[in-house]
């Protein structure tokens, strides 16, 4: 069984993390418990999920290494799935901070549910597309950073867009968005609604993936051409 996972406030593992052995399970066991609900998810639903196999811990590393955990209050996460990033976040993440994890996939949000007991994660069934209305819900404000694991190039063109508009709309103005796509899909889109984007990219990941992180919020027209101020 894996271990109920337990609050963690800094980076750094704190006895209690040990005796809890919520870094042994990260490290070890995560595949074993979350990497049988992300194959199956796959065959049903493999536009959407977009991979078989979950992010390696190397990639995981990568992408959040830049982030300022600090200065975090809310983080949303679009496409946890099995969870490798969901569990690396909390591990980050402040001890007052919450982290909104949206996922359309019904088994994978009752697998994190089961496996993941962390008062600051808040699991939600339903669509990236919505997240403002899902903020609204939970009655939380605008995200300091959105990690998106969403398969973009895999997305209708329209979909996409509302998402990278909905998500320019959901962060604070000084916010950050963070994103792994296979395909570089996601650039266009990216380069749309933000002034300042960096790129890296990870071989050790199946499939290699390339990185981005944005910041610097333009003011954009959505979809039904209206011009909204920030
Ligand atoms: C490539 S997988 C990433 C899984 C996990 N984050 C990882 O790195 O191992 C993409 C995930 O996004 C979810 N997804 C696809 N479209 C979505 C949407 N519109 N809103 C929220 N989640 C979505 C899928 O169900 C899947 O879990």
């Amino acid at each position: 069984m894996p271990p109920i996972l337990p609050v963690c406030s800094s980076q750094s593992p704190t006895p209690d993390d040990a005796k809890f052995g919520y870094f042994d399970w990260l490290e070890e066991d995560c595949v074993k418990h979350t990497g049988w609900v992300a194959a199956t998810e796959f065959v049903r639903r493999p536009s959407m999920v977009g991979s078989a196999f979950p992010a390696t811990a190397r990639m995981v590393r990568h992408m959040l290494a830049p982030i300022n955990w600090s200065d975090i209050r809310l983080f949303v996460e679009y496409g946890p799935g099995s969870g490798r990033f969901t569990f690396a976040i909390l591990e980050r993440l402040p001890g007052d901070a919450k982290l909104l994890a949206v996922e359309t996939g019904e088994a994978f949000v009752t697998k994190l549910r089961q496996t993941c007991q962390d008062p600051r994660l808040i699991p939600v069934e339903g669509s990236a597309r919505d997240v403002r209305r899902h903020l609204r819900d939970k009655g939380l404000g605008q995200a300091d950073c959105i990690l998106s694991g969403l398969p973009f190039s895999m997305l209708d063109k329209d979909e996409a867009e509302m998402i990278m508009f909905e998500t320019s709309m959901a962060l604070k103005p000084n916010g950050l968005i963070a994103a792994y796509q296979m395909r570089t899909a996601i650039r266009p889109l990216i380069d749309r609604h933000f002034t300042k984007v960096r790129h890296g990219f990870e071989w050790w990941n199946i499939p290699p993936c390339h990185l981005y992180w944005a910041s610097g919020l333009r003011n954009v027209e959505s979809l039904n051409g209206e011009r909204l101020p920030r």
